[in-house]
Order: structure tokens, then sequence, then C-alpha cells
């Protein structure tokens, strides 16, 4: 297995400093639309997952599973509808890129979604977007308007025949809502609550129907992948990971925001050369490589490349990109914190693990920031995140449990530290 990044850094987001991009005619005018017309037009659907899977795109919403191995799953020999859902739910913290995406390219978006639309059979796409993300949403309203009158969603696609509408459905604000099944309760009207697998969307999916779910970032490199081929897609990444992704960072660096660059790139290199590293002249402490709930890694482990198969070595995973740098001055408990808390707020509250497990690993980590902890606190904390792990209806709760087990593998001294000094010895820290 080998590891080449080449130099291709950037397609996804080529043109979105051109601001007629977000209109028809100027998506259309650098040849939008066109690598959809032919694919739709020529080739069977069969044909469409084959390529992809060849491609082994792996999505981006934050389980790297295989997109054409995904579309094969939805079955192709029932009577009535199947549907296609776009996840724009993005609530990850420290994750901002389908927002970009949405904002600077909506019809790149809308014609990543139509090939796998074709591939899977499906006459409609749900594209629920978090409640929050109010312009977005707006930029992709005028979009599916402009696209449907102008021929390339409706009952004649691109003057192919085939059949597709977009819908936009607006959330209102639930992180648990970007769990694929929580997403498609709400979706139907109900509770935003994880359902129980199997069966999974594939087989019953939206309204009881199959339906495939995808990540935003997953579908807008579709276009790309069947516009230059599935060698040139290969050629980029690593070998398992091919393709660039968006990088959101975000922290202690001189300059926070997005970045495509090839999977593989390694993390000191986003953070410093690209990110411009740590200001003041501080010292890096450790780095969340995509999004919270993603285990964080301490300096001296930041030469992985972001790639799956790397940081799992280092027991930890690409997730969402969103990189959340810390300098020197960050107390690691106030982090436990603010991420627990986080998760206890957030949690469905279906599964005792999670419910309970969330608000316990809060109340502990809040004792040991404020002096009141006792070494013995440190191993309830592993035992409650060890509980949490593996139990429960969806990944949640193992997203919850991860980052607090990261940071006693990392930082077990510094938790130390508090229960014997009886306070925080990090003044200088970010404020709770
Ligand atoms: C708690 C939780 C939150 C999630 N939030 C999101 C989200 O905001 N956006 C997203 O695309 N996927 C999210 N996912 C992953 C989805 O369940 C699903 O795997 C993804 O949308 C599939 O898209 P992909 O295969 O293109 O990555 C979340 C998963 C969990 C367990
Ligand atoms: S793990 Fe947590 S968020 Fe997921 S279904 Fe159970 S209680 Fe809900």
């Amino acid at each position: 297995m080998g590891h080449r990044v080449p130099h291709v850094t950037h397609y996804l987001t080529e043109h979105f400093a051109d601001p007629g991009y977000t209109t028809l005619s100027g998506y259309r005018a650098q040849g939008g639309y066109e690598t959809a017309r032919r694919v739709l037009a020529e080739q069977s659907p069969e044909e469409v997952i084959g390529t992809l899977k060849n491609a082994g795109l792996k999505g981006r919403g934050g389980a790297g599973f295989d997109a054409g191995l995904k579309w094969s799953f939805m079955p192709r020999d029932q009577a009535g509808p199947s549907y296609l859902v776009c996840n724009a739910d993005e609530s990850e913290p420290g994750s901002f890129k389908d927002r970009v995406l949405m904002e600077r390219g909506p019809h790149q978006l809308l014609e990543g979604i139509l090939i796998p639309a074709f591939a899977t059979g499906a006459a409609t796409t749900f594209l629920y977007i978090r409640g929050e993300y109010a312009e977005p949403a707006r930029i992709l309203q005028r979009a599916i308007d402009e696209a449907t009158a102008g021929g390339v969603l409706g009952s004649n696609v691109l003057g192919t025949g085939f059949a597709h509408q977009v819908v936009l459905v607006r959330g209102a604000g639930a992180y648990i809502c970007g769990e694929e099944t929580g997403l498609l309760e709400s979706l139907e009207g109900k509770k935003g609550q994880p359902r129980r697998k199997p069966p999974y969307p594939a087989e019953c999916g939206a309204f009881g129907r199959p339906t495939t779910v995808n990540n935003v970032e997953t579908f807008c490199h579709v276009p790309h992948v069947f516009a230059r081929g599935v060698d040139w897609f290969r050629s980029i990444g690593t070998e398992e990971s091919p393709g660039t992704t968006l990088f959101g960072v975000s922290g202690h660096v001189e300059r926070p925001g997005l970045y495509e660059l090839p999977l593989g790139t390694r993390l000191d290199e986003i953070i410093f050369e690209h990110a411009g590293g740590v200001p003041g002249g501080r010292k890096l402490k450790a780095a969340i490589p995509g999004g919270v709930s993603m285990p964080l890694l301490p300096a001296g482990h930041l030469d992985v490349p972001m790639a799956n198969e790397f940081l799992r070595e280092h027991g930890s995973s690409l997730g969402t990109g969103g990189v959340i740098v810390m300098d020197e001055t960050t107390c690691m408990v106030r982090v436990g914190c603010v991420i627990s808390e986080f998760f206890r707020d957030e949690s469905c509250g279906q599964c005792t693990q999670c419910r309970e497990g969330t608000g316990w690993l809060h109340k502990l980590m809040l004792r040991i920031e404020r002096g009141g902890g006792t070494e013995a606190d440190l191993d309830v904390l592993e035992d409650v995140a060890g509980k949490m792990e593996g139990q429960t209806i969806c990944a949640f709760a193992d997203a919850a449990a991860w980052p607090v087990q990261a940071l006693l593998r990392h930082f077990r001294s510094e938790f130390l530290e508090h229960v014997r000094a009886e306070k925080c010895p990090f003044p200088e820290s970010f404020e709770l």
C-alpha cells in the first residue's frame, strides 16, 4: 500500500472565487452539467455504479464508506419510488466545509446529485439542511428553481428523458439529525431519533422506501470523477483514499479557513504550511483531526498523513476533516468539559448508556476542572466511556466516548495535576 500525494490540489473549489459560478449560466459557462448530460444519455445505471466503485470515492460525511458500493445496495427491481438524500446537516463542531460547498457551488452539488439519482433510479432527492444554514438554504433554493426552470431538473433532465426533482428540507438544529436515520425520522416529520438497524436505508429508508444517504461533499466529487476519469481521480490522494478533501482548520492558527488538499496530506503540513502555524510563537499542544468526535492527537503525533488508513494507526480517524488546533496554553480538562457538554446536550436520550453516560462524563470533567476531583474519578471516566462504546442504537455514544478516552490516553498527567493541585493549573487557557 503506497502513499502518494501528487500536485493536484483542488478541483472542488477551483471556481469558488467567481461569484457568477453560483448561477446556472455561470456554472454552464465552465462546462457545468455537460458531464451529467453525457453520463445520463450514454451510460447505463450499472456502468455508472461500476465506474464509481472503481474510482474508490469514500463518503465524506464522517464514516468514510465507499460511495459506489453504497449505491449498489439500492434494489432496482421494486415497484414504487426510491429516494436519494443529501445530508447537509453539518452539525459536527469544527466542520464547515459543506456550508462553503453549498454557498459557492450549488450547481456543482446538484450535478453531483443527478448522476447517482440516475444510477439508483431515484425520482426525488431530499436535500436536508441544518436549520441554522439560512443563507446556504436560500442559495440552494435559488439554484434548484433556476435548474428546474432551465430543464436541468424536472420531467426531462437535460433532454435525456430522466425525471428528477430536488426538494429542500430545513431541519431545526439538532446534531443527531445528521445521523442518517435520525435525519430520515426528522424528514418524515417525527422526532429526530435514530432507528435500529437493520433494516438499513437502502432497504427501508425515507417513508419506508429504498433510500441512499450521502454527504454534500461526497456528491460534489462525483461530476469530477466522471468528467476526468477514474485514473485521474485515483492519481490524487492515497491508494485507499483517493481524491482531495476540504480540511476546515480552526483554533490556534494564523490562517484559519478551508483548504482543499489531497487526502494523505500530512496533518503538520496542513497546520504549519497551509494554516500558517500557531500564532505568537507559542507551541502546539494537540490537534483534533476531524471534528470533535474524533480522538485528538498530541504534538509529536502530527506527522500523520490525513487518510483513515494512517490515522487509524494513531487511534484516530479523518471524520469530517475539521482540524481543531490547540496551543500550549490550552487546558485539556477544559477541552474535555466543552466537548462532553456538547454531547450531553445533543444526546437524543433513547439509549441509557448514552443518555446517562454523556451526563456522567460532563459532570466528572467539570468536577476535575474545578479542583474537586479525585484520582478515582479518572478511572470512573474511563469506565463510563468504555461502557458507552458499541452498545447503542447509533454511533453518537461512541463519538462522545472517544474524545474522552483520547484525552486520558495522552494527557492523563494533566488530569492528575488538577486533582493534586485542587485547581486548574492553566490560568491562561480559554474560559469555560
Ligand atoms: C451522531 C452522528 C452525526 C452525524 N452527522 C452527520 C452530518 O452532519 N453530516 C453528514 O453528512 N453525515 C453525518 N453523519 C454520518 C451519517 O450518518 C451518514 O453516514 C452520512 O451522511 C453518509 O454520507 P457519506 O457516505 O457520503 O459520508 C453523522 C453520524 C452520526 C453517528
Ligand atoms: S446513541 Fe445516543 S444519540 Fe444515538 S440513539 Fe442512542 S441515545 Fe440517541
